[in-house]
């Protein structure tokens, strides 16, 4: 009988390339006994050639060149592993308009482009498939797509950093500061050498976007999302979360209210109950509420070579088993315009944190202060004093997100308050 050869390009031969490589060799088998091909790495694009990945690779395999591939006839699937949305965005357009379908992890290029690129990809016959870009190795678009279409999705809230989820976590367990485990997460290498992508929420960001499109079929402007990072996140606020019951994960939330999306990315004060209280360290973790099939979790690898692999990989045998034209599998039409809601429409329960001048009336002209934007306070406690200042800590009743951020610039004003050091949302319900 003859073999069946499908034919790779892959462009990229980083960490994660390398793990394809890697997935490729070690899992032939497998691959071969469960889909009848045979993957082949033709080609391997990137512009250094030279440093050793710990990977054996044929020779005249690994090029320099795009052409190489782009204008290969024998490879009918290219995988991109660049990342960014600049260099990777022309190289997947240019293969897809060659007719060549496009496996991608990359979060950036999706979340900016994915609406044309899908677009370019269905009026050239080809389809483009991410299921790397958000969570890793767990498989969420995929099914989100796939068999739980049917439902109505409510609500969905991700830990989709692994960088940020390992500093909180290590934070809580270790009671180091922030700046601490920072470092100790670049030397072990879960953190890039420039953090801000992670700790700053972007990535978060890129990833909530995408899952957006998969959950709700709506298409959200990454740029217009209310996006937090963690760098405020102090060493106090996660003892007084862990003493109120919480703890403070970084979290992806989406809601669909039919009218309009919420898609936002923050830290948040969440209930040691809620089963993504307990996703620690690397791990990521995407939980969501459909209707009819009520609350899910997919927990596992959000990032690294094995993981990621394992999705690229998974989304290549998906182009060969369930059809490789156009109309056939999923990822079709799942970028839908669509509202965004007004931060102003959106309430929330706020934890504050916040130093004030240790003296009669204060927490009159705090509580007088928020009173006034309907900020209706749940809990108040003093935490520690020198005589001239008091910390306090405060819970809301939940608000609306417009009243508490005037409250949070009036409350500055006053003579009493020294400082706000941290303003974090509450997770309920
Ligand atoms: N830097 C990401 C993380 C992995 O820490 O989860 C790639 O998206």
């Amino acid at each position: 009988m003859k073999e069946n050869i499908v034919n790779l390009g892959l462009f990229g031969f980083g960490t994660i390339g390398a793990g394809v490589v890697r997935l490729l060799d070690a899992n032939a088998d497998v691959i071969e006994e469960k889909t009848g091909s045979k993957l082949a790495l033709k080609k391997i694009v990137d512009i250094d050639t030279e440093t050793d990945r710990g990977v054996e690779l044929p020779e005249g395999v690994l090029s320099a060149d795009a052409a190489d591939i782009i204008d290969n006839d024998d490879i009918g699937i290219v995988i991109e592993l660049i990342g960014g949305a600049g260099v990777a965005r022309e190289i997947v357009a240019n293969a897809l308009q060659k007719g060549k379908h496009v496996v991608t992890a990359n979060k950036e290029l999706i979340a900016k482009h994915g609406p044309e690129l899908v677009r370019l990809a269905g009026q050239n016959g080809v389809r483009i498939l991410f299921e790397a870009s958000v969570g890793g190795g767990i498989p969420v678009l995929t099914p989100l797509l796939g068999c739980l279409r049917g439902n109505r999705i409510n609500r969905v809230l991700g830990i989709v950093n692994g960088t940020t989820n390992y500093i909180l976590t290590q934070m809580e367990a270790t009671g180091a500061d922030f700046d601490v485990i920072l470092k100790e997460a670049q030397e072990l290498g879960y953190a890039e050498a420039d953090p801000t992508n992670d700790i700053e929420g972007f990535d978060a960001a890129y990833k909530a976007v995408i899952l957006a499109s998969a959950a709700f079929g709506k298409k959200v402007d990454v740029s217009s999302i209310m996006r937090e990072g963690i760098t405020k996140v102090g060493m106090a606020d996660m003892e007084y979360a862990r003493e109120l019951g919480y703890t403070i994960k970084l979290l992806a939330v989406l809601e669909d209210n039919g009218a309009a999306v919420d898609v936002r990315v923050h830290p948040c004060l969440l209930p040691c109950s809620h089963p993504l209280a307990s996703i620690n360290g690397v791990l990521n973790a995407v939980y969501l509420e459909g209707d009819p099939i009520g609350p899910l979790m997919f927990v596992g690898q959000g990032a690294g070579p094995s993981a990621t692999s394992s999705a690229v990989i998974g989304d290549v045998l998906e182009l060969l088993t369930s059809g490789t034209s156009a109309a056939g599998g999923t990822a079709w039409n799942i970028f839908a315009d669509s509202e965004l809601a007004p931060v102003t429409s959106v309430s929330n329960a706020f934890y504050m944190r916040l130093t004030v001048s240790d003296m009669p009336g204060v927490l009159a002209d705090v509580g007088g202060c928020l009173g006034r934007l309907d900020v209706s306070l749940a809990s108040v406690v003093q935490k520690k004093t020198d005589g001239k200042s008091a910390e306090l800590v405060m819970l809301t009743h939940s608000v609306n997100e417009g009243n508490m951020a005037k409250a949070l610039e009036q409350l500055k004003d006053l003579k009493c308050v020294e400082t706000i050091s941290t303003a974090l949302r509450v997770f309920d319900s």
